[in-house]
């Protein structure tokens, strides 16, 4: 067994997520719902690691800014419910949305810049439209209808929003037994709404935050006036933030429910394009710190038509890209970096009639703040880091291993006598209660020792401490490195100081 690619790696994340307790489909004993997925116990850690790993990075020990010093940026949790006039003047209730198609037969619902169509080269017939990256039920359809068999290079593939409208009564769309049942496309807003309080008319009308950045511009002024923070310096928040998305795709890369991790840098406007090369530099950097394959990153600056409605005005906006399993060998979204000039606090300081100016005593300037913006996706950073930990090692009886960085590895170090007798679980127990405190450990003296190495290459546990027979004697165990499988004799007293150098170096 090797290690696999494209479709067939994400199908084994996904199972090996599901039997270890990374990620579960949600509400699943009731058919699940689409879009939503549950962390399980390691799924969790790791979530959390990765979380604590960026707020660390971010907020508590930064980079040096480009002049060599520390640069300033403070933490902030604010509600996922705001004033549904925040999202009147951030632009969202007008602009959030993308367009969408329905199919009147199978009421499917898809977003129309994601679906393409299979235009035959030899004759003028029928199209097939399929989801990108799926061509496989369009070639399906298009064998039945053409009654001869056919293969990806008979057709040609093209964009189903780019069809004369007079086309598009020949489309068959993915999931229909006949053509011409897809709607033209219309847009549809992504927020979820919501009601405030026991009555649920249209004055009670709230949502749920699309994007964690709105709280951070309503709370710009609490900030400045309670901190001694002062233009340039960030705001960085980690939460919960919500979709309805079109179409949820691609395991938890697209969900409706997911967490961002998003800083807001404010700078004097003169000040804004350096800051927005420096952070893009950063971001990258900080994801390549994390172990992430210098080949399955890049930066893409966005096109000028695919810009948000809160970057027009800026100089644009920057992605980080992954090679994920299911874009290979193209890439996909992981971060954006947008430069979101003063866009945002302008519209606020207007609608909210509160003045978001900045009077810099030095200069004797007053200025509304430029904003450049790392914003990153906590649960799709998760499945990079799943994806790029996956690995396979046919030489062991089990294979499958999550090479995690020490840094985000859910479980630290796996505690094991080697048999249930002779004083082994106590000396190992004694050993457990010595390291939890330090590390993030698990004791486990269920089956043999091959199948609980197996369980812990599985969960990507980067050593396990074995008691065996030897260790009344010798007063000494045996740790096991996770990625070579090589084993070292190691003196029980020092045990915590030999750990504490290796995960000193992750
Ligand atoms: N405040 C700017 C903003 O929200 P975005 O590019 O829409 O920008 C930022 O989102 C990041 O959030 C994305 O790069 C991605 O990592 C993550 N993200 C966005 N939509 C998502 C979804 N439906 N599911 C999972 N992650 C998502």
């Amino acid at each position: 067994m090797t290690r696999p690619t494209g479709s067939e790696l994400m199908e084994k994340i996904v199972a090996l997520c599901k039997r270890r307790g990374f990620v579960f489909p949600a509400s699943e004993i009731y058919g699940g719902i689409n879009g939503f997925w549950d962390y399980g116990p390691l799924g969790t850690q790791l979530k959390n690691n990765l979380r604590d790993a960026w707020w660390r990075d971010m907020v508590e020990c930064p980079p040096l800014g480009p002049d060599g010093h520390p640069v300033s940026i403070v933490g902030l949790d604010s509600s996922i419910i705001q004033n549904p006039r925040t999202w009147e003047a951030s632009g969202h209730v007008g602009g959030f949305s993308d367009p969408m198609v329905d199919c009147r037969e199978s009421k499917a619902r898809y977003r129309a810049d994601h679906l393409l169509v299979l235009r035959p080269r030899s004759e003028e017939t029928d199209l097939f439209a399929f989801l990108e990256g799926d061509p496989g039920p369009a070639l399906k359809q298009a064998k039945k209808v053409l009654r001869r068999a056919v293969s990806e290079e008979d057709f040609v593939a093209e964009p189903f929003t780019g069809l004369d409208p007079s086309e598009r009564g020949r489309v068959w769309g993915p999931d229909a037994s006949s053509a011409g049942t897809l709607t033209e496309p219309r847009q549809f807003n992504l927020m979820f709404r919501t009601f405030v309080g026991a009555a649920s008319g249209e004055d009670n009308v709230a949502y749920l935050r699309p994007e964690t950045a709105q709280g951070i511009f309503l709370n710009y002024k609490n900030v400045l006036d309670t901190s001694r923070v002062r233009p340039p310096f960030g705001i960085a928040q980690i939460g919960k933030a919500f979709r309805n998305e079109v179409t949820p795709r691609n395991y938890i890369f697209r969900s409706r429910e997911f967490e961002q991790m998003e800083m807001e840098w404010f700078c004097a406007p003169q000040e804004a394009q350096q800051w927005f090369e420096f952070w893009t530099e950063a971001r990258l950097a900080w994801w390549r710190s994390l172990g992430v394959q210098e080949g399955n990153l890049q930066l893409r600056r966005h096109d000028a038509d695919e810009l948000a409605h809160y970057a027009r005005d800026g100089a644009g906006t920057y992605d980080v890209e992954y090679r994920y399993p299911f874009t290979d060998p193209g890439f996909g979204e992981l971060e954006g970096i947008a430069h979101r000039s003063s866009f945002d606090l302008e519209q606020h300081q207007q609608a909210s009639r509160t003045k978001l100016e900045y009077f810099d005593p030095q200069t004797q300037e007053r200025f509304v703040p430029h904003v450049i913006e790392p914003a990153s996706g906590l649960t799709r950073g998760v499945l990079v880091i799943l994806c790029e930990a996956y690995d396979v090692d046919p030489s062991r009886p089990s294979p499958e291993i999550m090479r995690f960085p020490k840094r985000l590895a859910p479980i630290q170090v796996g505690i094991f006598p080697l048999i249930n007798k002779l004083g082994m679980p106590e000396t190992a127990e004694k050993l457990y209660l010595e390291l939890r405190s330090r590390f993030v450990v698990q004791f486990d003296v269920k089956q043999s020792i091959g199948k609980r190495y197996a369980r812990m290459d599985e969960a990507g546990t980067p050593f396990c401490v074995t008691v065996d027979g030897d260790t009344a004697e010798d007063q000494a165990v045996t740790v096991r490195d996770r990625d070579t499988g090589g084993q070292e004799r190691v003196a029980l007293d020092r045990v915590a100081s030999y750990l504490s150098e290796r995960f000193a170096t992750a």
